[in-house]
């Protein structure tokens, strides 16, 4: 028998162990392809032999081995689609087709819908956002805004005294954020300052005990309130559409003068008169003014060159407003029925 002959019996032979190897399972599938069609396989092996052949039957040779490559790489490829859609059964070893299962969306406080507003506004022009504590020292929430011990204006903000001596207070207003900016900001400073609040009130369906403000601080050289004027005027058309006008009364503040409340055209009526702006066709949304200097001075920026304009409004009266809520204490009831209503909102 010569060599060549030899060869090729040897090739039949691989031939049948490639076609009864079992393959049952990844492993066994594994060992199949190291064995026949891996780099250091039988069949790798076979065309290495090549040289020895004889000159008239390379050809033949090549193509059998060929076609004992194909064979095995086929039976491969068969099984290996085999195992793996087997395994992908076993992964998903459930009813497609079964109706999901909801998962509930919870929705936006509307609090927060309107607070993260009113900051995008105002980031829009250049304001930043300052943070400060909800319990204060005294100093914070009244001296320093021209409030000292007794002054009368403290009597307009009912407060809770959590510690005397030093006294701290729940602040009462967000301005309190204002003095901290201002005792460790140069400027110019532009910031505005959302946060709880709290005051002594009796809760009823426009008044509550805890509520959420926005506080606005603009300080540099030469700010007058024409830029107060303009600033506000930019907000309100943003926030509530271009057909709203505004007024400003003169009011009283501690820490600003002038001071003034401004008021927006009535959004129910639209200006005409209705029961909700009690037939004036405006509300009140905000009280403002320009700075008081003692108040700079108090916190360590020199009045004599600076000048600024602080305004300060309360988001559950904005919301109430702007969604035609009637009763404050909604806000705090958690009661999904109300809440569900902003899921649409963003
Ligand atoms: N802090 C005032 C309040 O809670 C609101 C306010 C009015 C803030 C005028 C200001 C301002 O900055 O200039 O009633």
């Amino acid at each position: 028998m010569s060599a060549d002959t030899s060869i090729f019996e040897s090739i039949n032979s691989i031939k049948k162990e490639i076609e009864t190897f079992s393959i049952t399972d990844a492993e066994s599938l594994e060992q199949f392809r190291i064995k026949f069609i891996g780099s250091k396989g039988i069949i790798k092996n076979l065309f290495s032999q090549i040289k020895d052949i004889s000159p008239e039957r390379k050809k033949e040779f090549g193509q059998t081995v060929n076609a004992v490559k194909q064979l095995a790489e086929q039976k491969f490829a068969d099984k290996q689609s085999v195992n793996s859609s087997n395994s992908k059964k076993q992964k998903t070893d459930i009813d497609l087709s079964a109706p999901g299962v909801p998962t509930a969306l919870g929705s936006r406080h509307p609090l927060s819908i309107v607070r993260n507003q009113i900051i995008d506004i105002f980031g829009r022009i250049g304001f930043t956002i300052s943070e400060g504590p909800e319990i204060e020292s005294d100093w914070n929430n009244f001296s320093a805004l021209n409030m000292p011990e007794h002054h009368p204006a403290r009597d307009m903000q009912d407060t809770f005294f959590v510690q005397q001596d030093p006294d701290m207070v729940l602040r009462t207003h967000t301005s309190s954020v204002q003095v901290r900016v201002m005792e460790n900001t140069k400027p110019p400073i532009r910031t505005i300052s959302p946060g709880r609040v709290f005051r002594n009130e009796t809760i009823s369906a426009r008044a509550h005990c805890i509520f959420h403000q926005v506080e606005g601080l603009y300080i540099d050289e030469k700010v007058s309130f024409a830029d107060l004027k303009q600033t506000l005027y930019y907000f309100v058309q943003e926030l509530f559409g271009n057909d709203i006008e505004i007024r400003f009364r003169p009011s009283y503040f501690p820490f600003t003068e002038p001071s003034a409340e401004m008021d927006i055209t009535c959004l129910i009526c639209k200006g005409e008169g209705c029961p909700v702006c009690k037939k004036t066709g405006w509300v009140e949304i905000l009280g403002c003014g320009m700075v008081d200097p003692n108040v700079l001075d108090n916190c360590k920026i020199d009045s004599s060159k600076y000048t600024g304009f602080a305004f300060g409004m309360g988001i559950e009266r904005i919301t109430m407003l702007k969604y035609r809520i009637d009763d404050i204490r909604l806000f705090f009831e958690n009661d999904v029925r109300f809440l569900r209503q902003f899921s649409s909102a963003i």
